[in-house]
């Protein structure tokens, strides 16, 4: 697929069909989105991937702060993917400071484009997803067995889609761009 037309079709997916999502497939997945930008090239996201049903119930039952579009979404996917961040690192000194004026934000900015690079490869390969941002992360990181100085940076449902849905209207551009 040409890139463009892989962030062109890309869209968050919230049914899918029962076909299974293999251990290869999120490894190939992985891959990719190791490949994307960090600070310093610290590479501090961390991807626990989901894939035996009855921890993956456990989440959508108990993780998900009884929001229930996001319980339906995680039974709905045949995986689920936690992205986790290593805390203290992108955006700090060695000697523990910060040192940009923006503080922690480094850590959830490499943790985002590390996701959108995994959707994107996730949809090379025919596999729809879904970024969520509603869970309770304390319960998600016990659950996905997170070692102590890493948290939870978001959810990402993986399967097979159920449903094609149009991309939902962006703004116009003179909204968002400004040229000076
Ligand atoms: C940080 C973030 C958090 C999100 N959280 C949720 C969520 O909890 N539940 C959900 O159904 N969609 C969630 N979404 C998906 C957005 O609603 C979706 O990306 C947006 O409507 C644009 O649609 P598109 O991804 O198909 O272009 C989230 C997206 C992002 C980037």
């Amino acid at each position: 697929m040409e890139l463009k037309q892989g962030i062109e079709t890309r869209r968050s997916i919230r049914s899918y069909t029962e076909q299974a999502v293999t251990a290869e497939q999120i490894e190939e997945i992985v891959k990719a989105a190791q490949l994307a930008p960090s600070w310093k090239n610290s590479q501090t996201a961390r991807y626990y991937a989901i894939l035996d049903p009855a921890l993956k119930e456990r989440i959508a039952a108990e993780g998900t702060m009884q929001f229930s579009k996001n319980m339906q979404n995680i039974r709905s996917a045949a995986a689920l993917v936690v992205l986790a961040s290593v805390e203290g690192i992108a955006g700090y000194n060695p000697d523990g400071g910060f040192t940009t004026a923006l503080g922690t934000h480094w850590q959830s900015f490499d943790a985002g484009i590390a996701c959108q690079t995994f959707c994107l490869a996730a949809h090379d390969l025919g596999l729809g997803t879904l970024i969520m941002g509603i869970f309770d992360p304390e319960k998600v990181a016990e659950l996905a067995g997170l070692p102590e100085g890493q948290h939870v940076a978001a959810l990402i449902a993986v399967g097979y889609p159920a449903v094609h849905p149009d991309a939902p209207a962006r703004k116009p551009l003179s909204d968002v761009l400004v040229i000076r």
